[in-house]
């Protein structure tokens, strides 16, 4: 069995760490190549990543971030495709709903190369979002399809996906939660950013409908007044860093600004947060896994199974509801039921099923 593994944006090291490493346990660490397609390449969004989760240096950069979606897109598929004749796998294994994700996969099937699919099946039934697309596309390129929750299954089955292509193996990002606690749990990073653990607000905020338009502004101005009752520690995204500095908007009393943080200072954040207000995909997962209460500021989620988990409550579209987040921390769950097969051997099923295939 021979391997190619595509990873492009921060969440996508986060989901393959695991499932590179059981792949070269399990088939030699020859047998797998990695792809970097340079989506994400600052230090803080990248690099972090393969030096904190131990992800192997890539065997190819494609170099093809920024610009446009159609630009992105079309830069992956030209540059991937002299690597997938190169190197010749059985399979190529993409992760999540970037745009890397469905540039590998079209690429590989342009190339007669089957595709593995790491995080198939989520479906927020938004088509304005540019990921429902790359899910979608994605999935239905794909050989074998990797699911994290049940509902995955269903989402699939009803597109008419033949069952034999479904495998529900587990969440790979909470794999790497899992085998990185101890070490997060030690970190401290709250006081590190001036904050006491268990009374502060963590913020992350990337998604264009939010941070592309006139929202962010009211965004910053909640949170401001979020900040006289709860501490708001925001590490900022690249795209969100620059509307904020094309509106010359920055941080106020109580609000700590910052890069982009490393992983392992982002998990002890996250587990030592009063709450957690974002737009992210992974975080509201790694939220629940933790118990710790999560606001998403969406109008829908891919991941339902987390609202069910009881840890995540949608807010909507609305920066004005931030105001409600001090005020509904008293009636959060004590711990959430962590959805099946959360348990940190997601990967290891993957190269399991792999190895049969
Ligand atoms: C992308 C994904 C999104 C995912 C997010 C994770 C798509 C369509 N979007 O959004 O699903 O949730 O990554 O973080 O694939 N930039 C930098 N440095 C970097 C990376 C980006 O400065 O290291 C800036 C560039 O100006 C770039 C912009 O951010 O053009 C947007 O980056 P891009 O990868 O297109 O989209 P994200 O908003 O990061
Ligand atoms: N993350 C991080 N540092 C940060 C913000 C997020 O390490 O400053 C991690 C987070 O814990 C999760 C992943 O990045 O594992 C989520 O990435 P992001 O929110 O960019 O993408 P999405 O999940 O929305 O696609």
């Amino acid at each position: 069995m021979r391997l190619l593994h595509v990873v492009g944006t921060r969440p996508n090291f986060v989901k393959m760490a695991p499932v590179i490493a059981a792949c070269r346990e399990r088939f030699g660490a020859e047998a797998n190549v990695v792809v970097h397609t340079g989506q994400h390449y600052d230090r803080a969004m990248s690099d972090v990543f393969f030096d904190e989760l131990g992800v192997p240096v890539p065997d190819h950069m494609l170099g093809a971030g920024s610009g446009s979606h159609s630009e992105m897109t079309a830069r992956v598929l030209e540059r991937l495709e002299p690597v997938i004749r190169e190197e010749a796998p059985d399979l190529v294994l993409v992760p999540g709903d970037v745009n890397s994700t469905l540039a590998a996969a079209l690429c590989a099937a342009r190339c007669g190369v089957g595709v593995g699919h790491v995080e198939s099946g989520l479906r927020s039934r938004d088509r304005g979002m540019p990921e429902e697309i790359n899910r979608i596309a994605t999935d239905h390129l794909s050989a074998v399809c990797f699911l994290h929750s049940s509902e995955a299954i269903e989402n699939l089955l009803a597109e008419g996906v033949p069952e034999e292509r479904l495998s529900f193996v587990g969440n790979t990002m909470i794999d790497t939660l899992v085998a990185l606690e101890e070490r997060f749990r030690e970190r401290g990073a709250a006081r590190a950013a001036g904050v006491e653990p268990g009374s502060y607000l963590l913020v992350t905020l990337h998604r264009p409908a939010l941070v592309d338009g006139p929202l962010l502004a009211d965004a910053m101005s909640a949170l401001a007044e979020v900040a006289a009752e709860l501490p708001v520690v925001f590490p900022v995204h690249p795209r969100t860093r620059a509307r904020m500095e094309g509106l010359g908007l920055s941080g106020r009393a109580g609000v700590h600004l910052s890069e982009p943080v490393g992983y392992l200072d982002f998990l002890s954040l996250e587990a030592d947060a009063a709450a957690v207000l974002t737009d992210s995909g992974g975080i509201q997962e790694e939220t629940t896994y933790l118990g710790v209460p999560c606001f998403t500021l969406r109008e829908n989620t891919e991941r339902p199974v987390t609202v069910r988990a009881g840890t995540n409550v949608l807010l909507g579209l609305d920066p004005a509801r931030i105001a409600e987040i001090p005020h509904r921390l008293g009636s959060a769950p004590d711990k959430a039921e962590v959805p099946e097969k959360w348990d940190g051997e997601a990967a290891r099923r993957i190269a399991r099923i792999l190895s049969d295939w």
